[in-house]
């Protein structure tokens, strides 16, 4: 399989080259500039990303390239090609200052990285410094009225570099540009595709698992349902489903989701665990101890099921790109702001081998794959739900009590999103229970009860977010009916923060 490397040096951007090269039917990896691999033969070109740091600085990521540089083709975009520029010799300078936005890109000769692409057309750019003097044995292929070394080529070896942003869709010709390095330049076949990633997938899936029992826990998301299929594929009854109730799943998701896998021939079964979780969170009120104990009961759930399928060897997981995608630290020490996922959840003593279909696709991917496994459209279209479930949606303790409060105000907030065809527009919503009470008037009566958040968000990857402008009227029932039904709630509040600096989930 042909492969694009993608080095990250901490841009905003960088995972975004990776999806473009991906939908140029590439497949493309990104690593961080501190772990670059060593070439193989599938590796057919790199590109060096963008990054907030400024070539000048004293600690400025500066990698050994001589292992990339004249062996395989490299595209150096934005800080890349400062990089360059000043490792041959030229200079990069403060700009007065910083460029952000768009400017017309002026292309003279026909170097093949602007092959089709019109001789004016329209990039973005985002950089603090510009190359002022070219390194040498560099050839200039593209200047804007503000940059006049926007786009070089070193001579001698297969190497371009761009000051301007390829990846970002206001960079008009940014698609062509990108396919003509990885198709002409690094000549990739571009066959990347859902149906080749099946084949493959379960090609190496058969490989690596033989004659094995896998087990996979599903959690009626998208994810871990399109690696059941692709498992199922590969080593058919020995796959060995299981869903858990651990008690923090949304109203009446445990049967709903065990009768939607019913149709898909999978053997599901369903473990009711809620007593255990429950139990375990008693008296528990921190965010990061609340996930240890639900990631440790969630395993030893895994086990005792291991043991009933003749010892089970392998331990399947939906895990997918974004969540074991490593960005490169630049200048600040990378801190854990919630140990999220699945890769992260699990403990070190594991005694499986752990198996991830998905860890290499983005979440559109995901979906694309599902798609072309003929996954229900109502779990593909689902939004994301996170492991620990409503375990962090009830801030602080967790109590039965508090989960059925919680599990009635969600039900009401999401079914009124389905009323007003606003589900699948949104990328995430659900509601949050809050540990703070709040005074109000019932009938006669002066009420002392709980406040429900809702949080509706906008986003590509769950890594930034924006909250979504949801109609006056639908936050205006949903409040009514919270307040109304929901014994024990007396209050309902929007939440109009973004990420960052606001996270999705409260906890
Ligand atoms: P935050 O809250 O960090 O969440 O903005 C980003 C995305 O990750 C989900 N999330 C989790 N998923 N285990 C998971 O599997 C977790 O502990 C966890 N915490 C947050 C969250 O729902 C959102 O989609």
């Amino acid at each position: 399989m042909d492969k694009i490397l993608v080095i990250d040096f901490g841009s905003q951007y960088t995972r975004l080259i990776a999806r473009r090269v991906r939908e140029a039917g590439v497949y493309s990896e990104v690593h961080p500039f501190n772990h670059i691999p060593a070439l193989t033969e599938e590796v057919r070109g790199v590109i060096l990303s963008g990054s907030p740091a400024s070539v000048n600085d004293k600690d400025a990521p500066s990698p050994d390239l001589s292992g990339i540089r004249g062996h395989v083709p490299v595209l150096a975009i934005c800080y890349g090609a400062q990089l360059l520029a000043k490792l041959g010799g030229g200079e990069v300078a403060g700009a007065p200052s910083r460029e952000y936005g768009r400017a017309i890109l002026h292309t003279e000769n026909n170097d093949p990285l602007f092959d089709g692409v019109p001789k004016s057309t329209t990039v973005w750019m985002s950089h603090g410094d510009s190359i002022v003097r070219l390194p040498a044995g560099a050839r200039l292929i593209g200047s804007t009225d503000d940059v006049s070394n926007a786009a070089f080529r070193l001579d001698g070896e297969s190497t371009w570099a761009i000051q301007f942003h390829p990846e970002v869709h206001h960079t008009d010709q940014g698609p062509r540009i990108l396919s003509n390095f990885v198709k002409n330049i690094c000549r990739c076949s571009g066959e990347w595709t859902p149906a080749s990633f099946i084949d493959s997938t379960v090609t190496s899936l058969k490989e690596t698992i033989g004659y094995g029992e896998v087990i996979l826990g599903l959690s009626g998301g998208v994810d871990s349902s399109v690696a059941a299929l692709l498992l199922q594929k590969a080593v058919g009854e020995r796959l060995h489903c299981i869903f858990v109730d651990s008690g923090l799943l949304r109203k009446n998701e445990f049967d709903e989701v065990l009768a939607s896998y019913g149709g898909m021939g999978l053997q599901v079964e369903g473990i009711r665990a809620a007593d255990r979780f429950l139990g375990d969170l008693r008296g528990v009120t921190d965010p990061e101890a609340k996930r240890k104990i639900i990631g440790r009961d969630y395993v030893e759930v895994f086990y005792e099921a291991a043991r009933k399928y003749g010892n089970a060897r392998f331990l399947a997981q939906g895990t997918i790109y974004p969540d074991v995608i490593e960005s490169a630290p630049v200048g600040t020490q990378a801190v854990t702001i919630k140990s999220h996922h699945n890769v992260g959840g699990l403990p070190k003593d594991l005694h499986f081998e752990i198996v991830e279909p998905l860890r290499l696709l983005f979440k559109d991917e995901v979906r694309k794959v599902g798609k072309a496994l003929g996954l229900d459209p109502a779990i593909l279209n689902r939004h994301p739900f996170p492991g620990p479930g409503l375990g962090i949606r009830v801030l602080g303790e967790v109590t039965p009590d508090k989960v059925r409060t919680l599990q009635e105000a969600d039900a009401i907030f999401i079914s009124a999103l389905r009323q007003y065809g606003l589900y699948d527009e949104v990328w995430q919503a659900g509601a949050m229970l809050l540990p703070v009470k709040s005074v109000g008037v019932m009938g006669d009566e002066r009420t002392y009860e709980s406040t429900v958040a809702l949080r509706a968000v906008h986003s590509v990857d769950g890594m930034t977010a924006d909250w979504v402008h949801l109609p006056y009227e639908l936050l205006a029932e949903v409040s009514s009916e919270i307040i109304n039904k929901v014994r024990g709630v007396n209050r309902v509040v929007y939440d109009i923060s973004s990420k960052p600096p606001s996270t999705i989930e409260w906890e």
